[in-house]
């Protein structure tokens, strides 16, 4: 149960192949950048409780060497949850499927409540869902479009952790190991910590180690 300042790909390259159970990660895409500039995301340019104004954006250049390393230390008869913009999913689901991975379907994140956007408001985002080899879902009487509100605690893009623990709920058992390579303010750790999942994960910002530092009894 440890958390790491590194950058996602180096630090997934120290870890052993085939040792994690499940991975759920939220990069921080380039697309991103192109909202900010056009002024539709102006409400994540200050964090009150972080020491920078944003963080570091992961280039698509790099997202081949990211899904081919988070493959390898996954697991056969694994998933992986990838949060997806609808713009790089297009570019990162053939490369995953490239890597060895399953694509199945991108489930959809309904936030319950509109947000912002000016050609019809922005209400959800997508999680993409991989596997490698063959696992069943716990509950397969479950959705694909998982209802849970926002939260906005002082971090950038920070994910709800009811939402999160419905993924980790269906793709692993207590005591597995779960990952999160850009953890942010913590979500997905916490997440696996409720749960009684095992918990490693990296982020460059100190901003997120002091956020997630204070979530977790690491
Ligand atoms: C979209 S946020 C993750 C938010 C997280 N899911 C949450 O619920 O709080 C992306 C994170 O990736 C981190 N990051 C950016 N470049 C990185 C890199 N090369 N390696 C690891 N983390 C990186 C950022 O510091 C940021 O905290």
């Amino acid at each position: 149960m440890r958390l790491f300042q590194l950058d996602a790909v180096e630090w997934l390259q120290s870890l052993p192949a085939n040792s994690v159970d499940l991975v759920i990660t939220d990069p921080p895409y380039e697309s991103l950048e192109k909202h900010r500039a056009k002024g539709t995301t102006t409400r994540l340019k200050h964090s009150k409780s972080s020491s920078n104004d944003w963080f570091a954006i992961f280039p698509n250049a790099r997202f081949v060497a990211l899904v081919e390393e988070i493959y390898r230390v996954l697991k056969n008869n694994s998933h992986f949850y990838l949060f997806c913009d609808q713009e790089t999913m297009f570019e990162i689901k053939p490369l995953a499927e490239a890597a060895g991975f399953k694509f199945w379907k991108p489930l959809v994140w309904d936030k319950c409540a509109i947000g912002m956007g000016y050609h019809y408001r922005a209400r959800y985002e997508f999680i993409l869902f991989f596997e490698k080899g063959k696992r069943k879902l716990q509950d397969l009487g479950m959705p694909d479009v998982l209802q849970e509100k926002r939260v906005w605690r002082g971090y950038p893009t920070e994910k709800p952790v009811p939402l999160i623990e419905k993924l980790i709920g269906q793709s692993s058992t207590a005591g597995q190991l779960v990952i999160d390579p850009f953890f942010g303010s913590g979500a997905t750790l916490v997440a696996a910590q409720n749960l009684n999942r095992e918990w490693q994960g990296a982020d460059v910002a100190p901003s997120a180690h002091e956020h997630a530092a204070k979530r977790l009894k690491a």
